[in-house]
């Protein structure tokens, strides 16, 4: 009988992105204030018999017609899949359905947060005694954002991406996140260009880092505007200026500090509550796709299940 397990799995923006240096791999070495956002993926993964490994998507406010020119393969949901299957040396296979939410290509980790969801729903169904921590290693292989987002909740990303430190200790007290309005200019850019283009900074900004960090720990946005940054944002405004013109807009609305989220396109605008966020969100030109979200500093995905039919 075919088991399922369904996980929602959040995106993500970056407070904090220092790109501090070129690495030898091509990769850049990095500092980032990650931190999950309550705009989710829903995946839902059944078990299939035959070893196969399928993949259907379903946009919910999202186009996802881009996808049709990338080949499963490529996908990073399937590539996840097959991930695990080859930790667990499982012949059964999968079919993963995803609900998507989180805009392509927007620097939000919507195609990462369906990497991290399939591998949180295939540990359910395949491996249940393992903890899901012991995958954050593993995940880097996929990709850099993938490891921060297993892991869960408010984290310090540092290396590629792959060393992940929790902003919350277990057990601690975890404070209030932070109210926000991401807009999305609906062009979807390429990470790897991005990167390509960008100036690493070579000086220390470890004080923002910290600060930022701080900020978190205390649920004081006031605070966290004073220190968001984000060293790959001059590039992309120079390289899509409608991004700079969402920056603006955002400013416009009332926001009390906005910034580019990780390699773009998307833009979120720091508010001082909900009812704050909505105010922005309302003053935004009409037909942008935005969203009021919260950050979640201690969101851990979870998978419902193995359901049986
Ligand atoms: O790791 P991921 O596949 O998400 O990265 C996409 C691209 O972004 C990489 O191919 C690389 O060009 C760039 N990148 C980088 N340094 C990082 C993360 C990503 O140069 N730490």
């Amino acid at each position: 009988m075919s088991r399922t397990a369904i996980v929602d799995a959040p995106g993500k923006i970056n407070l904090t992105l220092e790109i501090l240096s070129k690495r030898k791999d091509g990769y850049h070495d990095l500092r980032s204030v990650l931190l999950p956002i309550s705009l989710y993926e829903t995946i839902t993964v059944t078990e299939r018999d035959d070893g196969e490994i399928t993949l259907e998507t379903v946009g919910d406010g999202v186009d996802t017609s881009e996808l049709g020119n990338c080949p499963p393969e490529k996908n990073l949901a399937v590539k996840a899949a097959w991930l695990m299957k080859d930790l667990c040396g499982t012949d059964k296979g999968c079919h993963i359905h995803i609900v998507k939410r989180v805009p392509i290509g927007a620097g939000m980790a919507g195609g990462s947060a369906d990497a991290a969801g399939t591998m949180e729903a295939l540990r359910a169904l395949w491996m249940p005694e393992v903890e899901r921590k012991t995958l954050v290693e593993p995940s880097a292989m996929l990709g850099s954002d993938i490891p921060g987002l297993l892991y869960g909740g408010a984290i310090l990303m540092e290396g590629r991406g792959e060393i992940v430190t929790p902003i919350f200790q277990p057990g601690e007290r975890v404070a209030k996140g932070f109210w926000l309005v991401v807009a999305f200019p609906r062009v979807a850019i390429s990470t790897k260009k991005v990167y390509e283009n960008c100036i690493p900074c070579l000086t220390d900004r470890s004080k923002i880092c910290d600060n930022a960090i701080n900020s978190v720990r205390e649920g004081d946005v006031r605070a966290a505007c004073r220190y968001i940054f984000n060293g790959l944002q001059d590039t992309v405004f120079n390289q899509y200026p409608e991004t700079k013109c969402f920056y603006t807009a955002l400013g416009n609305g009332g926001a009390l500090s906005q910034m580019l989220s990780g390699s773009g396109s998307a833009v979120f605008g720091l508010a001082e509550s909900k009812e704050h966020a909505l105010e922005i969100q309302s003053r935004l030109p009409e037909g942008t796709w935005s969203k009021v979200v919260e950050t979640l500093p201690d969101s851990v995905m979870a998978a419902h299940g193995p359901l049986t039919p």
